[in-house]
């Protein structure tokens, strides 16, 4: 016997839990065939936690097994978006981290709130509150991508192409996703000459200043490091407001309660983000040597995969895991990845969700959705989970 739905297949992610569940079950480590290559799936939250922590672990795609780099999976190779930290094992990832961590300061980021809370309301003021209208573009993705395009100081003018350029990343097909990278990359070393030349107070000019000063960062690494700031950022942050979004308006109950007390928003944030948080799964992991977790033993080289939705809901770690409950306290999440690679934006991350949902729900209580519930479709994609759409009313009129 097997899951109830094949993990990845074309029904799964509309519901993944039930597969989930079985897996953490019967198989938490998990030999299945994706793209025609073996790959291991964890969804043990323990053994998930082990993997983050492992310095056999690498995310260098290069020490991948030659079936996984024959089937295409390896992503931007050939481009500086290799350069990224996210791909980057010790000693260069302690070296970019270190620098980065110096510009994406948790002060830096607090000092962003009043950026936030603008371009919130002004996304709002932009929407008739009477019409049907699809908030998953209109706010949920525009939120974060001004948000980011402005701290990293790039043209407002510039916000829509980083869109265009991004949506095919999330997409399936290499050679639109390998395009969209190009011109993105392009588009960033134009960026960095112009703010050599013409430095602001922003996180471009400030990596610019630290990269040229020691001379710690290569050309192609902080171009690459511009390019993973941005698509690091944005389609998660839009998931996680819109999945947030869609979990209160599913719990009515946990709605009001957060409505009535504003001051649950931290927590519900969290909760929110463990319940159906836009990180389905990480980036893979190639063990430099065998390694053995639980009573499998996993070769070489061979793709390793962790779906923090399963582990977000192992019942050995979290009581009643398929409860919504905003007012959980011990919620030891791990939407944001753990060890060297945790999450670099998590502040800037919690403050967009935070503000993005506390400016609509305080101008728009009696939000609903425009379509049946049925109608609302999750994208089929493999590491950010999120909505096609997500129609709403607004201001439903009574
Ligand atoms: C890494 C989640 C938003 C920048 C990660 C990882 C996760 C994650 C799980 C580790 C992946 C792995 O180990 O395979 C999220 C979630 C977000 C979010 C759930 C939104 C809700 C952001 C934002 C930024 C950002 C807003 C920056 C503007 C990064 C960077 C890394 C990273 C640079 C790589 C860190 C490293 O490798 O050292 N994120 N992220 N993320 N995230 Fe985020």
């Amino acid at each position: 016997s097997g899951p109830p739905v094949e993990p990845f297949s074309l029904d799964f992610y509309q519901d993944p839990h039930p597969t989930y569940a079985w897996l953490r079950e019967h198989r938490p480590v998990h030999p299945m065939q994706f793209a025609g290559v073996r790959v291991w799936l964890l969804t043990r939250y323990a053994d998930v936690r082990a993997v983050f922590n492992d310095p056999r672990m690498s995310v260098n795609q290069e020490t991948a097994n030659a079936d996984f780099l024959a089937a295409g999976l390896d992503y931007g190779s050939g481009t500086e978006m290799v350069q990224a930290l996210l791909f980057k094992d010790p000693p260069d990832h302690t070296r970019i981290r270190a620098l980065a961590s110096k510009v994406f300061t948790p002060r830096r980021i607090a000092g962003w709130q009043d950026t936030v809370e603008r371009i919130s309301n002004q996304l709002l003021d932009e929407l008739d509150p009477h019409q049907k209208i699809e908030l998953q573009d209109a706010y949920c993705y525009r939120l974060p991508i001004m948000v980011i395009g402005e701290v990293l100081g790039m043209p407002r003018d510039d916000h829509r192409k980083l869109r265009q350029w991004m949506d095919p990343l999330v997409g399936l097909s290499r050679e639109e996703a390998l395009a969209g990278t190009k011109s993105m990359m392009n588009y960033v070393r134009d960026i960095i000459t112009a703010k050599r030349t013409d430095p602001a107070d922003d996180v471009i000019s400030a990596l610019i200043a630290a990269r040229d000063g020691d001379q710690k960062l290569t050309e192609d690494e902080l171009v690459g490091n511009v390019f993973g700031l941005v698509s690091a950022g944005f389609e998660t942050t839009a998931s996680l407001i819109g999945n947030a979004l869609l979990a209160l308006l599913d719990h009515p109950g946990q709605l009001r309660l957060l409505q009535e007390d504003p001051a649950l928003m931290d927590r519900a944030v969290e909760e929110l983000l463990r319940y159906d948080g836009p990180t389905a799964t990480t980036i893979f992991r190639f063990p430099r040597e065998d390694v053995r977790i639980g009573g499998s033993v996993i070769p070489a080289g061979e793709p390793i995969l962790m779906a923090l939705g399963a582990a977000n809901r192992d019942p050995e770690v979290f009581s009643d895991p398929d409860t919504l409950d905003v007012r959980r306290d011990d919620n030891p999440h791990i939407s944001f990845g753990r060890g060297i690679h945790h999450c670099l934006g998590a502040a800037l991350a919690r403050l967009e969700g935070k503000i993005a949902l506390r400016t609509l729900l305080r101008r728009y209580p009696d939000i609903g959705l425009a379509v049946s519930r049925q109608q609302i479709r999750y994208k089929s994609a493999l590491i950010v989970r999120g909505l096609e759409e997500l129609p709403v009313v607004l201001r439903p009129t009574p």
